[in-house]
This record gives C-alpha cells, sequence and structure tokens, in this order.
C-alpha cells in the first residue's frame, strides 16, 4: 500500500535533506507515519445512482473543462465519446491503467479521490437535433447586474469536471479524455483551481478556507440529509427521464479584486460577509455552525449581521428557500495588466433546479449584497450534469436511446 510519507527535513537547494538548523542529516530516508492519511489509496466508486464528484469529499484540485462538438460530429460519434468516458472515468477512478493508450503519467499512484463529472450544455443538444430533449432547466441563465462574462471562456457543448487530491492524478485523467475527445471535439476552456490539503487543516473535515481568508462552505446543505437530495439532485419523477438522478451546475469564475479587499480592516471584511473570519462564526454570536441570527441588535442599535452581508443576502430566508450545493475551487493564475492579482473562485453550484436555486440568489445578490464591490463574475456556464450509471454501463446512455 502507498503511504504517505512524513520528512525529517526539508529538501535543501542542493537537494540534501536539511535539519532546521541547516546541517545535513543523516538520511532523506522517509520515515514511514504511521498516522499519516494515505491519499492516494482514497477511492471513490464511479458507478451508482449519482456521479459522485457532485457530493465527494472536499478535493484539492478541481479541473473544469469545456469542449464543443467539431463541425458535423454525430450522435453516434457523441455516444461512442460517452462510452469511452466512461471507461476511462471508471478505470481511473479505481486506480488502474487504462488498458490501451496510457501515457503512464501517474504511473505509481493511486486514485487519489479521483472524480470525473460529466454534463451537457444545451447547444451540444441543438447540434445534434435533439432540441425535444433539451430540459427547461437548461433555459440560458438571465443577465445579472455587474455581470463581466467573456464569452470565450464561458459556455460550451460538453463539460468535464476532475476533481483529485493530487495534481498529477487529475492531469493524467484529463489527457486521457481529452485525447478520447480529440476527433470529434474542441477543447473550449478550462480552468485550474485548488483548495486546501486535507492533511494541513486542523482537522480532516475542516471548512476550507477560500483567498480571501474566509472559511467557504459552512451553510451548505449538510450531505446524507433529505434536504441534500432535494437541494442537489433532479427528482425520480421529474422531466426529461434522462435528467432524472442528475443535477445542474452552474459555473462562474468570479475573481477577488484582492487589492481594493486589502483596504478594508478585519472587522470591515467580516462586516461584509456576516461572520468571524476567523472562526467562521456568524457576526450574532456562537460558533461555525451555530444558526445565524438575524434578527439579533447590537448594543448601539444596528443589525448584528449587517443588511449588506453576504450571508443575510444569499440565505435561504433572503430567497424563498432557495437552496444551492457550493464546491468551490480558488485560482491564482499571475498578474493582469494592471499587475493587480488574477485570483478568485471558481465558483460552482449544483441544484435541482437553477431557476429556483442559482438564479434567484444570484439576481438578489448581484443589487444587494455588500460582496458585489469586491467580486466580479468573469465566467459562466450552465450544464446538465447526467445521472450516475449501473456498473457496465455507461454515462448519458437515456439520452441516446
Ligand atoms: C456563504 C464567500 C459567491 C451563495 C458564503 C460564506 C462565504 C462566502 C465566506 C460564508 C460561509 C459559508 O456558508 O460558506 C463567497 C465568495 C464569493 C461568493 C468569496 C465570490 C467570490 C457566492 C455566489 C453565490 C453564493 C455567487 C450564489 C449565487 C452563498 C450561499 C451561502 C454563502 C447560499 C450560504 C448562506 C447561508 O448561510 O445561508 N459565501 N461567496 N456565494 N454564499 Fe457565497
Amino acid at each position: 500500500r502507498r503511504r504517505l510519507f512524513a520528512y525529517t527535513g526539508a529538501v535543501g537547494a542542493a537537494g540534501i535533506a536539511v535539519g532546521a538548523a541547516g546541517a545535513a542529516i543523516a538520511s532523506d530516508t522517509p520515515s514511514a507515519a504511521s498516522a499519516a492519511p494515505v491519499v492516494g489509496d482514497e477511492q471513490l466508486a464511479f458507478y451508482g445512482t449519482h456521479q459522485p464528484g457532485i457530493a465527494a469529499p472536499a478535493q484539492t484540485q478541481g479541473w473544469l473543462t469545456a469542449f464543443d462538438l467539431a463541425p458535423g460530429a454525430t450522435l453516434a460519434q457523441v455516444k461512442d465519446l460517452f462510452q469511452q468516458w466512461s471507461t476511462i472515468a471508471a478505470t481511473t477512478m479505481a486506480g488502474r491503467s487504462l488498458s490501451s493508450g496510457d501515457d503512464a503519467m501517474a504511473y505509481g499512484r493511486g486514485p487519489s479521490g479521483l472524480s470525473v463529472t460529466v454534463g451537457v450544455g444545451a447547444s451540444l443538444l441543438t447540434k445534434l437535433g435533439l432540441e425535444d430533449r433539451i430540459p427547461k432547466a437548461l433555459d440560458p441563465l438571465p443577465a445579472f447586474l455587474n455581470d463581466a462574462l467573456v464569452p470565450a471562456a464561458s459556455d460550451g457543448d460538453l463539460c468535464v469536471l476532475v476533481g483529485a487530491n493530487d495534481g498529477l492524478v487529475a492531469a493524467h485523467t484529463l489527457r486521457a479524455l481529452q485525447r478520447a475527445a480529440a476527433a470529434h471535439t474542441t477543447q473550449r476552456w478550462q480552468v485550474n483551481g485548488f483548495a486546501d490539503a486535507a492533511g494541513s487543516m486542523p482537522s480532516p473535515t475542516s471548512t476550507p478556507r477560500n483567498l480571501m481568508g474566509q472559511l467557504d462552505g459552512t451553510g451548505n446543505p449538510k450531505q446524507g440529509t433529505a434536504s441534500f437530495d432535494q437541494t442537489v439532485y433532479v427528482p425520480a419523477t421529474a422531466d426529461p427521464a434522462w435528467m432524472r438522478g442528475g443535477s445542474y451546475l452552474v459555473f462562474r469564475k468570479i475573481r477577488m479584486l484582492l487589492e481594493d479587499w486589502d483596504t478594508l480592516d478585519r472587522a470591515g471584511q467580516e462586516a461584509v460577509i456576516g461572520r468571524d473570519k476567523l472562526t467562521g462564526a456568524p457576526l450574532s454570536g456562537g460558533s461555525e455552525f451555530t444558526a445565524p441570527d438575524y434578527d439579533k441588535f447590537t448594543a448601539s442599535g444596528a443589525f448584528a449581521i449587517p443588511a449588506g452581508a453576504h450571508i443575510r443576502q444569499a440565505s435561504a430566508q433572503s430567497n424563498n428557500g432557495a437552496s444551492i450545493l457550493r464546491r468551490a475551487f480558488n485560482y491564482y493564475d499571475g498578474p493582469r495588466a494592471d499587475g493587480s492579482p488574477d485570483a478568485g473562485l471558481i465558483f460552482l453550484a449544483f441544484q435541482a433546479d437553477p431557476a429556483t436555486g442559482f438564479t434567484v440568489i444570484q439576481q438578489r445578490l448581484s443589487g444587494a449584497d455588500s460582496l458585489s464591490t469586491f467580486i466580479r463574475h468573469e465566467a459562466s456556464g450552465l450544464f446538465a450534469i447526467l445521472p450516475g450509471c449501473a456498473d457496465g454501463d455507461y454515462l448519458g446512455r437515456e439520452l441516446f436511446e
């Protein structure tokens, strides 16, 4: 079995392991740490009712990419692609080598919590002459206030989300998926995101932080509850039948205006969100998972959680019960022309219906959220995330029948 090793020193410039004082230590042989988590061995089952990447435990790598069909690509070719993608996903998620053409990029690594999640855009169905199968839920998102969307970095006929706890494992799988798709598609865009490694946080289940330094994910629906399933998955009675057990993904690439954000002191930043920055506790009191009290006032008569605070404006109670599952990854892609960091959130919202989920919330946030001054939505996509498939079957079969 693969193990994570705890090294007793950092590797110095000359490639020799060095101790804290800089003295060469006797050996750079890793000493096995029995309590260390086995990152490589973590494995998610590909086959099942839902695609596992939706509700997977937080992963450290999230790579999202979209493909467009090549002109003239046929339904039979797309069906073949879905069969190939399903085989690649099942094989790599199990940590096995691909039966043909494996480039061995991640040879010797385990599956590392890998998930491959496949979705289709409305444009795919239009191009294939399947307009009558387009779900209402794939109606284009409305334009929102302050949107600054770049079309070439948005939308697409197909999307794939590769999540893993190892970058090489993610790259290996994405490369295999790309090779399979190359004959009949072009890759439209790709965003690569990262999140805290489980081993670096206070506990493996700690809430991750984003690049504004906030704990991000606290208010998500809780896995294993009926309300989680209602929020996230298309019900077994909904139409079209090919989406039952699936979900809808809204992707937004949201740049953080970090230089403006940095001008706020900590109290100012906490007022924008409505939570304590370090602990994540709501400003109405308690600890991270205490329910926010939006009716609480401070001694000076102001709302404890300010009127424009992000959590107040995003909450289900402000939005007619609207709820989404957020699965965010950070990106930090170097300087923009003005020298400011091109950094922010690869924001992924899964829900049973975007019209009563993301759209309702974003319509409110884009106008009333104090956070909106510090962010810009720069890319967007809406995809039907196919239901899972049974062992031996392939993703999207219902679509081709
Ligand atoms: C909550 C950050 C964009 C919906 C939160 C919280 C933070 C946060 C720190 C509190 C902790 C938590 O519950 O996770 C951000 C940042 C964003 C962003 C930095 C952009 C860069 C959005 C967008 C939406 C959204 C675009 C939806 C349209 C929510 C919801 C909650 C939340 C539903 C939970 C509210 C509740 O507790 O009831 N966000 N967010 N966020 N956010 Fe965002």
